[in-house]
């Protein structure tokens, strides 16, 4: 098959990237639909043929991948998320006005193929909810008059520009903030490296190759206290120092950016504005555990923030920051970007490693751990990027000073994006520990419409949620864990007192069912039951009994498992089942007295 020349460039420069061809297979697939609007046979075969694997073997692999598609699409791909953030905020309100405006369901195209709607799954906007993609461009703060303009612009030929990362992601500075690996928000071209130099880039590199020991550069990232931020909060410098120590062999870093926890957004702007930053940060640790090799996992929904990486990664090389002896140091370190298509349980550190060898994402059996046996066979390092983007200010400014900003055990600052029912949804660097409480109140102005807090998803959808009285506290991991919830990804959903908290639990169980890989027999078959479950007690058929079986059935997936992406699962529904019985009382008794999740447009808007 003939390929047009940039997709042909495309495909030999993906083929050189990888140790092993396989691992090209889904970045092709994905770039290939972006030039013909759809995966054909053809286009299988094709792609079967240059990673010498058969067309059946690409073609089973691609049918796990949300974002590849096997029919055209319209010319505009019109994706609406609902979930909680944008459910919150009046997402279910502008899918239903898409709907009627194009006279499409999900996944149809108008008879004209100007456009084809879709409703998914978080997108990572959550702080300027309610949000979309169309194609690969984000809009956020929608309003039914927003989308209406947008949909009549891209109709009529032009290209509104995408949402600018000033509004919707970054606002003005809170005077609580500390801005650390925040420092770059909102500053003029901050993803160009002359910029990165003047804010003390790459500074925390130099000292790591020219002052310190591979070793010496573990234990200051383990004195920093520093815990990863993709989710279990796990002491950075203690992971890095579980690598085996052996020069010689070949060891990855690999840097988590799949971000796709619902409520979670932070890995967007930190990449978008500070690239740098976060490479800085990979090139580190590779020299702290002596590998050469990096790989950044970027969700395939940024397409737009993989071309900055990417750009930023160009640089780098041509400034000596990447490649063979850098900074006269005699360390090499080689980077490259890599693409998902759509897979919430990629970002699962296995599933991640499974991806990345053109795999489908499934997780894999523990132990053994990344750090032995990881990407390739290899020992890896897997860490989110807000965990690596903190690295160059440690090694720059010292562990102790970055221990102190946070509370005991859990060093420095953190992103918390904070969305849902509140005056000023954003992404906010605080110190860990900061209380929660005040987190509500002074720094996100409080909630909307002077109404009442009801619920917190303190750090992601995973998290079992606190209830209003419940959030005086600080919000460090082992806080959290005190409380019985989870710190998890620094995503903070505030719901308030109009929000059905069986409708929510639906919500967040759709997610679940959707993203469960099918693996693990438990989560398939929980999340689905439970989603089946939801929905009828939700639209008035449920029983008595089920209002113990779903408590049940969430318990019985706990642990069972190869990824806890079950207890990811199980988690938020036993808190709410156990806090809020009563709604589901009142569900049996056909009273429930709140309205479907409320349109915020008319007080937003
Ligand atoms: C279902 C599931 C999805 C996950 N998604 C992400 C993700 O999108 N980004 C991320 O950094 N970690 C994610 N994690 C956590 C990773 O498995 C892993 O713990 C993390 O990348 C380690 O980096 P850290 O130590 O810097 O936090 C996920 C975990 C599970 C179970």
């Amino acid at each position: 098959m003939e390929l047009p020349l940039v997709l042909e460039q495309k495909f030999q420069t993906l083929l050189q990237r990888y140790p092993i061809k396989r691992s090209a297979l889904v970045p092709m697939a994905l770039y290939a639909q972006d030039v013909f609007g759809y995966v054909n046979d053809d286009l299988i075969a094709e792609i079967a043929r240059r990673i010498d694997l058969s067309p059946l073997h690409v073609n089973e692999t691609l049918a796990y991948y949300s974002m590849i598609r096997r029919k055209p699409a319209g010319k505009h791909h019109v994706q609406v998320c609902t979930n909680v953030s944008c459910m919150l905020r009046g997402g279910n309100q502008i899918y239903d006005f898409v709907r009627k405006k194009l006279e499409i369901s999900h996944k149809e195209v108008t008879a004209d193929g100007m456009f084809s709607l879709e409703e998914v799954e978080c997108i990572g906007a959550c702080t300027g909810a309610p949000a979309m993609q169309i194609n690969y461009d984000f809009y956020e703060n929608l309003t039914q008059r927003s989308t209406d303009q947008l949909l009549d612009a891209l109709d009529k030929g032009s290209r509104p520009a995408r949402t600018q990362p000033t509004s919707g992601a970054v606002h003005e500075r809170h005077p609580a903030e500390v801005p650390v690996i925040s420092r770059l928000f909102g500053v003029p071209d901050s993803h160009k490296l002359d910029v990165y130099l003047q804010h003390d880039g790459y500074k925390g590199l130099e000292r790591a190759l020219k002052e310190l020991t591979p070793d010496q550069v573990v234990e200051e990232v383990k004195k920093s206290n520093l815990r990863g931020r993709g989710g279990a909060g796990f002491p950075t410098g203690m992971k890095w120092s579980f690598v085996p120590k052996d020069p010689g062999k070949t060891k990855y870093i690999l840097c988590n950016a799949d971000e796709s926890e619902p409520g979670t957004c932070k890995d967007r702007p930190l990449m978008e504005m500070a690239p740098h930053q976060l490479i800085e940060g990979v090139v580190i640790a590779g020299r702290a555990v002596e590998a050469h090799r990096g790989y950044i996992y970027i969700r395939g929904e940024y397409r737009y923030v993989l071309e900055i990486v990417d750009a930023a990664i160009e640089e780098a090389y041509a400034r000596g920051y990447l490649g063979k002896n850098i900074l006269g140091s005699g360390f090499d370190f080689d980077l490259t970007t890599h693409t998902g298509a759509g897979a919430y349980e990629c970002g699962e550190e296995s599933a991640l490693m499974e991806s990345l060898e053109g795999k489908r994402g499934y997780p894999r059996i523990r132990p053994p751990f990344p750090a032995v046996v990881g990407l390739y066979g290899a020992p890896t390092v897997i860490n989110n990027v807000e965990t690596l983007s903190a690295v160059p200010s440690i090694l720059h400014r010292g562990a102790e000073w970055y221990s102190s900003l946070g509370s005991a055990k859990n060093g420095g600052t953190r992103l918390f994006c904070i969305s849902g029912h509140v005056n000023r949804p954003g992404i906010y660097e605080l110190p860990m520990g900061f209380n929660l409480k005040r987190m509500l109140e002074e720094v996100a102005g409080g909630i909307s419409r002077g109404r009442k807090l009801k619920a917190v998803i303190p750090g992601g959808s995973s998290c079992p949620l606190l209830k209003a009285e419940e959030i005086d506290l600080p919000m460090d991991f082992d806080s959290l864990a005190k409380a019985g919830s989870m710190l998890g990804s620094g995503g903070v959903v505030v719901i308030d007192e109009g929000t059905c908290m069986v409708d929510l639990a639906r919500r967040i169980m759709h997610f679940y069912a959707h993203e469960s890989c099918g693996w693990c027999i438990p989560c398939r078959e929980g999340t689905a039951w439970l989603r089946k479950m939801l929905d009828r007690f939700h639209s008035g058929g449920g029983r008595r009994e089920d209002i113990a079986l779903i408590g049940e059935l969430s318990k019985n997936m706990l642990g069972r498992t190869f990824c806890p992406l079950g207890d990811a699962a199980a988690l938020p529904t036993i808190s709410i089942v156990k806090k809020w019985p009563h709604e589901f009382e009142a569900h049996l008794a056909g009273n429930c007295p709140y309205q479907p999740a409320e349109a915020l447009t008319a007080v937003f808007g």
